[in-house]
């Protein structure tokens, strides 16, 4: 059987990692600031993480959501303290695009409504809700009901009466990540939670790429001071384990079998996750993240050749006057340093938030002779 041929490649196969390192089966060392899309956030191979699951595996690696998880009370507490929304409730999935289809459904189910407002630019992953709301035309199939979805610009606020007394649900990432590192802006995120209460809409904030402490704050839209009644994450969440969560506001009731997963939440899920929240907690992780971004971002103002910096604290966008896949790919393959992109012109950086500064200025030294 041969692979289904979706992903273009890069010819490297990956056998070793450890921190914001990688090393591929011939001993190549890369530097990893790609973060596998967003993924690790507390580095590659941590030991804690390593001996929390290997001890969980040890144990019980899996059962249904039929008997008592601790570990998922566990991580309910933890996240509720440490993102500062302790109030709300955890449904636990196991990727993006499942956190924002039981999202969407639940704002469905609370306000009896179907229509959905989302924002050009979009995405919000392939599963068939959410592939609705992404705006790329080309990856929604004729089987994917689009016909509830209406798409606005993102980040104006002068005409929001598209969303009205029909709409259930409003969904718009605290940064754009796909989008190519767009930042929602402070007055954008609160004239959204002002037309969502005026008409009884809700307000999901998808905090997939943007969440779990990359932007510096533990969740982005927080910089905006604003709560969502919804709130995805995944990604970062696990640091390579495949877990996603929904972080419901307590106005919404939960019933049983309203939602049901077989795998999100299962005791091997739940011990990443909680590993990945206590480094976060133990190694100020956050507060790193906005420290080295800062620092990152102010290094890369004296760069020729960038048209613009977007982004905050390990969510960083760099456009190029001219095409990325060239400096990407010299980055890459004189310089053995992995990123991500978005689009044509724009380079992402979505490292491990313990990334240091000294593979900061390994990156700047190398991005300036790429440049040169
Ligand atoms: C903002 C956002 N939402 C949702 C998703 C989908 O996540 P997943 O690929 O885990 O389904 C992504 C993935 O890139 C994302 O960036």
């Amino acid at each position: 059987m041969k692979l289904f041929d979706v992903y273009p490649l890069y010819p490297i196969e990956l056998t070793k990692a450890l921190g914001s390192k990688v090393w591929d089966k011939n001993g190549k060392e890369y530097i990893d600031l790609y973060g596998g899309h967003a993924v690790i956030s507390i580095g590659h191979s941590h030991p804690y993480y390593v001996q929390k699951l290997t001890e969980q595996l040890k144990n019980i690696g899996f059962y249904s959501n039929s008997v008592i998880i601790p570990g998922q009370e566990e991580l309910a507490e933890k996240l509720g303290k440490l993102s500062g929304y302790e109030s709300y409730q955890l449904f636990l999935s196991n990727s993006g695009a499942e956190s924002n289809e039981n999202a969407l459904k639940l704002a469905s189910f609370h306000t009896g409504r179907k229509k959905v407002v989302a924002f050009s630019q979009a995405f919000h992953g392939r599963t068939a809700g959410a592939v609705a709301v992404t705006d790329n035309p080309s990856i929604v199939a004729p089987v994917n009901d689009t016909s509830h979805v209406t798409f606005l610009p993102f980040n104006q606020t002068k005409d929001l009466s598209a969303i009205d007394e029909s709409t259930c649900a409003v969904i718009v990432e605290g940064i754009q990540g796909v989008g190519g590192i767009q930042v929602a802006s402070e007055p954008f995120l609160k004239a959204l939670r002002k037309r969502c209460n005026e008409v009884g809409a809700l307000l999901i904030l998808d905090s997939v790429q943007c969440g779990y402490g990359r932007s510096g704050k533990f969740f982005s839209h927080q910089f905006a001071g604003i709560d969502p009644d919804l709130i995805t994450t995944a990604k970062g969440m696990g640091n390579g384990f495949p877990i996603g969560g929904v972080l419901i506001s307590p106005k919404i009731k939960a019933s049983y079998g309203l939602l049901g997963t077989t795998f999100g939440g299962n005791h091997l899920a739940c011990a990443a996750a909680n590993a990945v929240l206590d480094i976060i907690k133990e190694e100020k992780l956050v507060e790193n993240a906005a420290q080295k971004g800062d620092y990152l971002l102010n290094e890369l103002k004296g760069f020729k050749g960038i048209k613009e910096l977007r982004g905050k604290g390990l969510m960083i966008g760099i456009e190029f006057e001219k095409p990325v896949a060239e400096i990407r790919d010299a980055l890459l393959f004189k310089h053995q340093i992995f990123c991500g992109y978005a689009g044509k012109h724009t380079l992402r950086l979505l490292p491990a938030l313990n990334l240091d500064k000294e593979t900061i200025d390994r990156f700047l030294e190398s991005l300036q002779q790429v440049l040169q």
